[in-house]
C-alpha cells in the first residue's frame, strides 16, 4: 500500500516536471522567436515560429517584402528563420544605408549554401570587406574596363550568334538557350580569353549548371529557402535541391579548374590579356604575391562568380526587352525607325546612345520594371548603426529592396505600368534617371555594370538591325509576372525570326 502511494507521487512529481520542462523549453523557443535584436530594432513581420516569414513569401518575395512595407515603414525588419534581417524599401533610405554608411554595411554574413561547397570568404561576392577584397574587386574592373572598351568582343562573338539565329528563321524559336551561350561566350572570353563553339559539350553543361542554379522554378526556390535557412539543407525535398546544387557548383568549378590549369602551363607574365591572367599575375608578382587568401580556389571561385553573376542577369534582361517589345508593337516600331536613322547599318556603340532616345528610355524601363536582381546579396553592419532613428547591432543582416526602389509610387506613379514614356521630356528627349539602381550602389555596387549596359544595349540593337521578331506564342507571358527568386527572369516564349532587308 505505502509502495503503491510513493509510486503514485512520484509519477505525479515526474509528469508535471516533464511537462513543466516542455513548457519552459516552448517558451523559450517562442520568446527567441518574438524577441527583437534590441529594442530599437526595426518593426516587421515575425511570421511563425522556426520558419519566420519564409512560408509567406509568395512568388516574388521582394514584392511581399514591398507590400508589408507600406505598413512597417521604408527601414523594416523580417524574421526569416532564426535571423532578423532589416529591409531597405525605398531610394532615399538606400541611399543612406549603402552610400552613406557604406564603411559599415560592406559587410558579408558567411552564407552557408555557398561555404559548403568551397569554404567562407572565397571569390568576391561573399568576401569580407579587407585591403585584400578591395585589390581584387579593382583588378577586376580594371580587366572588365579594358576588354568593354569600344564593345569588341560583343560585336565578335554576335557574329556567332547571327550565324545561329540565322538557322533558326522561319520557324518558332526559343531565343534562351542561345542567348545564354552568346553571353557565356562574351564572359568567357573577358574572364578566361576563350570562346566555346555552340556545340562544345562541356562547356554546354557548364552553362547549363548556371542557367539552372537560380532561375530553374522547380530548383531555384528550395535553393532560395536553403540559403535563407540552412539547417534546412537536412530535409526532403530540400536536401535534394541542396544536392543538386552542390554537385552543379563542384562541376563549374572543376571546369574552371581545368582551365586555370591550361593557362597556367602556357603563362607569358609579359602577355596579360584576359582577366585570369590579370589574377595569375598579380599571384605571381606585385603586392598580394604570396598572400595567404590568394590561393588557387580564390581564383575558381572568382571566375565562377564572373560567369554566374554576368551571365544569367544580362541574358535575363535580353530576354525581358525581347518580350517587351512584343507586347508594345508601337515602340517596337519606333525604336527600328530610331535605329535605322541614328545608326543606319553602322557597328552600335555606347555614343550612339545620346541620340537614340526612345530606345535609351525603353531600356532605362526595363531596368527598371525587370530588375534582374530584385535584392541585394546580403549586406552585414560591420559594427552598431543609428539609422533612421533605429538601431542596428554590429552584424545585422540588410537587404537593399531594390524592387521597391523601382516600384515606389511616390517616384514612380502607376509603377505597375510597363511604360518607357515616363523617361521621355516633352520634346522627346531621354531623362536618365539616378533612382534606377539595378546594379546596386555604394561599397558593393555591381563588378559588371559597365559591361552589362555596354552588352545589352549593342545586342539589343544588333538583333534589331538583323531581324524582324514576331512572337510565336499565343499569348505571350505577361510582362508584370516573371519568375523571381533571387533573379527575376520571364517565363518562357517563342519567337520567329525574319531577316530584314
Ligand atoms: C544585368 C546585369 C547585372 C545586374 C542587374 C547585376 C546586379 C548586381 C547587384 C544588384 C549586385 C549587388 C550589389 C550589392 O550587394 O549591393 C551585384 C553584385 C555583383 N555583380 Fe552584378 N549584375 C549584373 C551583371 C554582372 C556582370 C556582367 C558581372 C561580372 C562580370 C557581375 C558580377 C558581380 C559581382 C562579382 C558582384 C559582387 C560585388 C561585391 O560584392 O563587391 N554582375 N550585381
Amino acid at each position: 500500500m505505502l509502495a503503491s502511494s510513493v509510486y503514485y507521487v512520484l509519477a505525479n512529481v515526474y509528469s508535471s516536471i516533464n511537462l513543466w520542462t516542455i513548457l519552459a523549453l516552448l517558451g523559450a523557443a517562442l520568446w527567441q522567436w518574438w524577441k527583437k535584436p534590441h529594442p530599437r530594432f526595426p518593426p516587421g513581420p515575425r511570421g511563425v515560429p522556426i520558419l519566420g516569414i519564409l512560408p509567406f513569401f509568395g512568388k516574388n518575395p521582394s514584392k511581399s517584402t514591398m507590400h508589408w512595407s507600406l505598413r512597417y515603414g521604408s527601414i523594416m525588419s523580417q524574421r526569416m528563420a532564426s535571423w532578423d534581417v532589416v529591409y531597405v524599401n525605398n531610394y532615399e533610405t538606400y541611399y543612406k544605408c549603402f552610400v552613406k554608411n557604406c564603411n559599415t554595411l560592406n559587410g558579408r554574413p558567411d552564407v552557408k549554401l555557398f561555404s559548403q561547397i568551397h569554404g567562407p570568404n572565397m571569390g568576391l561576392v561573399f568576401k569580407i570587406p579587407s585591403d585584400f577584397c578591395k585589390n581584387q574587386k579593382h583588378l577586376a574592373l580594371t580587366s572588365i574596363r579594358r576588354s568593354t572598351a569600344q564593345g569588341q568582343v560583343i560585336h565578335d562573338e554576335f557574329d556567332y550568334f547571327f550565324e545561329h539565329l540565322k538557322m533558326k528563321m522561319g520557324a518558332p524559336v526559343d531565343l534562351k538557350p542561345l542567348i545564354y551561350k552568346f553571353t557565356a561566350n562574351v564572359i568567357s572570353q573577358i574572364a578566361i580569353g576563350k570562346r566555346f563553339g555552340y556545340k562544345h559539350t562541356k562547356f554546354n553543361d557548364f552553362v547549363s549548371k548556371i542557367e539552372h542554379e537560380f532561375t530553374d522554378p522547380n530548383h531555384a526556390g528550395k535553393v532560395h529557402v536553403c540559403g535563407f535557412f540552412p539547417i534546412m539543407r537536412y530535409i526532403p525535398p530540400f536536401y535534394q535541391a541542396n544536392e543538386k546544387f552542390c554537385l552543379g557548383q563542384h562541376h563549374m568549378l572543376a571546369f574552371l579548374r581545368k582551365q586555370v590549369e591550361k593557362s597556367k602551363v602556357n603563362f607569358d607574365p609579359n602577355t596579360v590579356n584576359n582577366f585570369l591572367d590579370v589574377l595569375l599575375h598579380a599571384k605571381t608578382s606585385g603586392d598580394f604575391k604570396g598572400h595567404p587568401e590568394f590561393t588557387d580556389t580564390q581564383i575558381e571561385v572568382f571566375l565562377k562568380e564572373f560567369f554566374s553573376g554576368g551571365m544569367e542577369t544580362t541574358s535575363n534582361t535580353l530576354l525581358w526587352c525581347v518580350l517587351a517589345l512584343l507586347h508594345l508593337p508601337k515602340y517596337h516600331q519606333l525604336i527600328v525607325e530610331e535605329i535605322d536613322s541614328v545608326i543606319g547599318d553602322q557597328k552600335p556603340k555606347m555614343s550612339h546612345k545620346r541620340n537614340t532616345h526612345v530606345t535609351s528610355a525603353f531600356l532605362q524601363e526595363i531596368w527598371r520594371c525587370m530588375p534582374a536582381v530584385p535584392q541585394t546579396p546580403i549586406h552585414t553592419t560591420l559594427s552598431d548603426l543609428e539609422l533612421g532613428g533605429y538601431f542596428l547591432p554590429r552584424g545585422t543582416r540588410v537587404i537593399g529592396n531594390i524592387w521597391a526602389v523601382h516600384y515606389d509610387p511616390q517616384v514612380w506613379p502607376d509603377p505597375e505600368k510597363f511604360d518607357p514614356g515616363r523617361h521621355l521630356d516633352k520634346e522627346g528627349k531621354f531623362i536618365r534617371s539616378f533612382k534606377i539602381i539595378p546594379f546596386g550602389i555604394g561599397a558593393r555596387f555591381c563588378l559588371g555594370e559597365l559591361l552589362a549596359r555596354t552588352e545589352v544595349f549593342i545586342t539589343f540593337v544588333k538583333i534589331l538591325q538583323s531581324f524582324r521578331i514576331s512572337p510565336a506564342t499565343n499569348p505571350l507571358p505577361p510582362l508584370n509576372d516573371g519568375i523571381c527568386f533571387l533573379l527575376y527572369s520571364p517565363h518562357q516564349y517563342q519567337v520567329v525570326l525574319s531577316e530584314r532587308n
